[in-house]
């Protein structure tokens, strides 16, 4: 009798020890994988990009997760609609570039037309009988909030937008990104399962060994503190290092910027994280030399030199300075592929005179390309016969949460 989703999870989970990593087949299987997008992909609200990348009437690109391709396109000024690339007569895929613009939606099969809003305008040579009103494309939920798109796969009501998202409006608009515009964007697709590059991200104990440019940008103390996280760090790390926050926090505050944490506890629907410290004493922004690669963002008129990083759940994170954010995105193609995606967005008045593209990424896409590296490699050797699951330290508490919330996602707890 073959094994149905719910027995290989619970056989799976039962294995699992607290505070290692997980056997091979959480990282490697094909039906691993097809319980991860019925049950948990498909069902949250993922960062699909910024609202600057489509500004006409008809701009579309093509958002790819799974085996599924997403078409969010500008429907007019004040909408922007996603639909399945999925046609309604034998199902072919109707865009086919990655991004463009169409007044409107040509099937290049047998050219039945589909308006912006989904609608089917028109097929030809179709039976009496045949209702164009029932053959709209599929839509797929999709929010803007503050610029920033989200959209939902779930075929059912998804969890509701404004219930989970809604207190990180202000910060949002702190930062200014319903004002944003891209500067620049970058794509690092790494041959690993989207666990492995969700873990990595949400831990710096590699960070000293892996990324001497990150580490140069920021202070020893707050690495090993709060690197990935307000509880990723050992214990004694966080709490020396909470006085010196406090005082930043407190001038941050009084210059204007929102103040608060959010950790999402490993049952909550998203597992949502916002973080905010200062970067390195002297280093206004993260570059370099610590000076601004563009103008201010938002509503600050004066940096304070902090870092923010909001997680909306493991698929999307945002990283915002003074000066610059990066949206970034682990999308999950297939069992050992993820794509991962780099947005680094600018305040919306600022001219390309005034952004030194080459000094906002220096840090992060140095960081990102060796993170494809050392995840891939992670990859590579869980596929020997003699991996065996490893004990995580003091500095991967992050990545301890998130296995929790994961196998929460399924119903299951394992044995602290
Ligand atoms: Fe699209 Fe036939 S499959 S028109
Ligand atoms: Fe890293």
């Amino acid at each position: 009798m073959t094994e149905t989703q719910n027995q290989l999870m619970h056989r799976l989970a039962a294995n699992t020890r607290v505070g290692y990593s997980f056997d091979q087949e959480f990282y490697a299987s094909d039906a691993v994988f097809k319980a991860d997008m019925d049950a948990i992909i498909s069902q949250k609200w993922l960062l699909a990009g910024h609202v600057s990348r489509i500004p006409n009437k008809g701009d579309y690109f093509l958002f790819r997760v799974g085996t599924e391709q997403i078409i969010v396109i500008r429907e007019n000024a004040d909408s922007v609609r996603a639909f399945f690339n999925v046609c309604r007569h034998r199902g072919s895929t109707i865009c086919q570039a990655e991004s463009g613009n169409a007044p409107r939606l040509v099937c290049p099969y047998h050219a039945w037309t589909f308006g912006l809003d989904g609608r089917l305008i028109s097929a030809r040579l179709m039976p009496e009988d045949f209702d164009k009103a029932e053959n709209s494309l599929f839509a797929c939920h999709i929010r803007v909030f503050h610029g920033l798109i989200f959209i939902n796969m779930s075929e059912d009501e998804p969890v509701d937008f404004d219930a989970t998202f809604g207190d990180m409006g202000p910060i949002l608009d702190y930062h200014g990104f319903d004002n944003a515009r891209i500067a620049h964007a970058g794509s690092y697709p790494t041959t690993a399962n989207w666990k492995l590059v969700v873990e990595n991200f949400f831990e710096c104990y590699h960070c000293v060994p892996s990324h001497p440019e990150f580490c140069s940008m920021h202070a020893a103390e707050s690495i090993v503190a709060v690197g990935a996280g307000p509880s990723s760090g050992p214990a004694d790390a966080i709490a020396s290092f909470a006085p010196k926050l406090q005082v930043w926090e407190e001038q941050a505050s009084a210059a204007g910027r929102p103040i608060g944490n959010i950790d999402d506890a490993p049952d909550s629907s998203h597992l949502r994280l916002l973080m905010q410290r200062m970067n390195k004493e002297g280093w206004s922004s993260e570059t370099q030399d610590g000076s601004p690669p563009a103008p201010l963002m938002g509503k600050r008129d004066k940096p304070d030199g902090g870092r923010m990083h909001l997680s909306f759940s493991p698929f999307s994170q945002i990283v915002a300075d003074d000066h610059f954010a990066i949206l970034f995105q682990f999308t999950p193609r297939g069992a050992l592929e993820t794509d991962v995606e780099m947005i680094w967005i600018v305040d919306g008045n600022a001219t390309e005179d005034e952004v030194d593209i080459e000094k906002m990424i220096w840090g992060y896409h140095a960081t990102t390309t060796q993170d494809k590296v050392i995840t891939e490699n992670n990859q590579a050797g869980i596929m020997s016969t003699r991996y065996r699951p490893g004990r995580y330290s003091d500095q991967e508490g992050s990545v301890i949460k998130f296995q929790k919330w994961y196998l929460h996602q399924f119903g299951l707890e394992r044995a602290e």
